[in-house]
């Protein structure tokens, strides 16, 4: 790992933090009285959900997936492979996605298209990072916290080569 490729914090950790309350209490708000199920994918959004269901304060259940599009480096693979799915039977929640960067959307579109099949009560996208500019698919999150320029980042549950997903901030990294 080499420090010195971390240019600079792009995103505070106060800054996260007031912005998933915030989203949090919406979402609150939103699903009251109705079954919720987050599903975050992992790695990237582990930190991401871990902090944001905890912002949700209804009732909610959480499940994990696991998709890969980046190996390495800092350059998609352009492949959605889905290596660990969800157990349960979503057509019985309200789902909502919680992921952690939309980037140029294959991963997520691939995810969404695999858990529409499933017929879940309703299907919302929450994305902590969206870089609209370098999308190749037509998605659009829900809810984005941040939308940032054409950058690679990493921190805060993202990586660059597995390294810096400990960071608790998001920090722009030099490629
Ligand atoms: P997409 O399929 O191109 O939208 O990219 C999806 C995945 O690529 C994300 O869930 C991240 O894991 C990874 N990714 C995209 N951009 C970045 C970045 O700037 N830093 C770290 N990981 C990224
Ligand atoms: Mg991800």
């Amino acid at each position: 790992m080499n420090n010195s490729k971390i240019k600079k914090v792009l995103i505070s950790e106060e800054e996260i933090k007031a912005k998933i309350k915030e989203t949090g209490k919406q979402i609150s708000g939103e699903y009251s009285g109705k079954p919720l199920l987050l599903v975050s994918i992992l790695n990237g959004a582990f930190i991401f959900m871990s902090d944001f269901c905890r912002a949700v304060d209804i009732p909610c259940e959480i499940a994990f997936m696991r998709a890969q599009s980046y190996y390495d480096g800092t350059s998609s693979s352009g492949e959605v492979n889905i290596t660990m799915d969800i157990e349960r039977d979503i057509s019985k929640y309200h789902v909502v996605i919680v992921e952690d960067i939309i980037d140029t959307g294959r991963t997520l579109s691939g995810i969404i298209k695999l858990l529409r099949k499933r017929n879940p009560l309703s299907l919302k996208v929450i994305t902590l990072l969206d870089k609209p500019s370098r999308r190749v698919v037509d998605l659009k999150a829900d809810i984005s916290l941040f939308t940032i320029p054409d950058k690679f980042v990493v921190g805060y549950g993202l990586d660059c080569g597995e390294y810096y997903r400990n960071l608790p901030y998001i920090a722009e990294y030099e490629e």
